[in-house]
């Protein structure tokens, strides 16, 4: 559309030497064409959003569809693959399919839901703490301590046996890899439906108070889905809460330990743990790869024409760094504001996450309390260009990081 002939590669890349900032061009394009054609491959070409207000409209109106299936869906780029159990997805589907699919798992997650489960949580993350205290120093909190705990989490509220979680987390690692090969890939997802089955199986001969059961007992055995469907809520709730959650935790952490005089405003009591934990939602916004749309007829959003088919890019990480919104959203600046920023981090609309309440509990508990427990500890490099990220996961997230936790703190 006019002034706007932009038409570049889409990446998320952010600055060599800020690896923990947007991309610049998002800030480029904001100003100077908000809605962008970007290209996805040498076939593939979508519109990008970049604006904030834009952002909320497309992902509010169900008529950009989440069908991947359709011609001219920007899927290139994002992780997961096509597998057949995909159809169970109802974060590919729209409604009113898809709100009756979100309904069978929503009460799951509740805030009530969330507010029962705050004991169990609480118990994981000790026990996770505990266990870091025998580990050689220094410690990869990555793997030891971020990503185990929305595995653990998930697993209980799924109803995965204790003696199984350690299987279930391996398996979930290896389903979530981006750089499998399609036959790893495969391999990887019917290992993971070979598991499944089996605590389907299991949850038949001994039901409990979980999801699986409630979904096999109200849902399986009425007839109302079949077996793929129920796999399908089973992976995507998976997929969507493990490395999100994980990356979440571990950027978490490294945020306040490279911003001292935050994390005093914190043990002071000047600053609320809720509000830091959606700041941190908000520069961070882990599910940048996400929200992807395709016109399912031709529409308008604030005045610009999108026509039926075209694909759209409503980008998270863009909107929730729009200066018309926010104050300094470099990592550089992180300053934990008085009031909650409202952002997009969880999306909008109808497919606005379904974890939310549960991804902020987890979130915010496992980074105050590993800083409660260990207040002296420290990062082996705290250089934030040195910083890597994950290239083979489809969320954002740290490789590793690195801790000397030093001696715990008394009682
Ligand atoms: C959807 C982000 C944690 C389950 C979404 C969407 C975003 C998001 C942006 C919208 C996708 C779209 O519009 O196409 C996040 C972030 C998390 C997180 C940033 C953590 C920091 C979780 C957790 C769970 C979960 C813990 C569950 C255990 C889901 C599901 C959907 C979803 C099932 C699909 C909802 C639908 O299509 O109706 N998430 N998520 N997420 N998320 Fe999360």
């Amino acid at each position: 559309q006019p002034g706007c002939p932009h038409l570049r590669q889409f990446t998320l890349a952010p600055p060599a030497e800020r690896p923990l900032d947007e991309p610049d061009y998002f800030g480029e394009l904001r100003t100077e064409c908000p809605v962008s054609k970007v290209k996805l491959s040498e076939t593939k070409e979508a519109w990008l959003f970049t604006k904030f207000d834009d952002v909320k409209a497309v992902l509010a109106d169900p008529r950009f569809s989440s069908e991947s299936g359709r011609d001219g869906f920007p899927i290139e780029g994002q992780p997961g693959g096509l597998h057949p159990v995909n159809v169970g997805m109802f974060i590919r589907q729209d409604p009113p399919f898809h709100t009756k699919l979100r309904r069978m798992v929503v009460p799951a997650f509740t805030p009530k839901a969330v507010a029962d489960a705050a004991e169990f949580i609480e118990k994981a993350i000790v026990a996770r703490l505990d266990a870091l205290a025998a580990l050689p120093q220094p410690v990869d909190l990555v793997e030891a301590y971020a990503i185990a705990i929305p595995s653990d989490v998930i697993a209980r509220i799924m109803g995965v046996p204790a003696s199984e979680t350690e299987r279930f987390q391996q398996l979930t690692e290896r389903l979530v890899t981006i750089t499998l090969t399609p036959d790893e890939l495969d391999e990887a997802m019917d290992a993971f439906i070979a598991f499944c089955d089996e605590m389907i199986a299991l949850k038949r001969a001994e039901p409990g108070d979980d999801l699986i059961t409630q979904l096999i007992t109200d849902r399986l055995d009425t007839g109302e889905i079949d077996r793929d469907r129920l796999l399908g809520f089973i992976i995507l709730l998976v997929l969507g809460g493990h490395d999100t959650t994980g990356g979440m935790i571990a950027l978490g952490i490294f945020t306040l330990l490279k911003h001292p005089d935050q994390l005093a405003l914190l043990r002071s009591g000047q600053r609320s743990w809720g509000v830091a934990v959606e700041e941190m939602l908000r520069i961070h916004s882990v599910a940048r790869s996400g929200p992807r749309r395709v016109a399912s007829e031709d529409l308008e959003v604030n005045g610009f024409q999108v026509r039926a088919g075209e694909g759209v890019i409503p980008s998270v990480l863009s909107a929730n760094h729009d200066g018309e919104k926010y104050g300094p959203s470099r990592f550089r600046d992180f300053t934990i504001p008085e009031e909650r920023p409202r952002h997009l981090a969880f999306g909008f609309g109808p497919h606005q996450c379904v974890g939310q309440n549960l991804a902020r509990v987890e979130v915010g508990v496992a980074v105050e309390r590993i800083l409660e427990r260990y207040p002296n500890m420290r990062l082996v490099d705290d250089r934030v260009e040195n910083v890597q990220v994950r290239k083979d996961r489809g969320f954002w997230g740290l490789r590793e990081l690195l801790v000397d936790l030093g001696p715990a703190a008394e009682g």
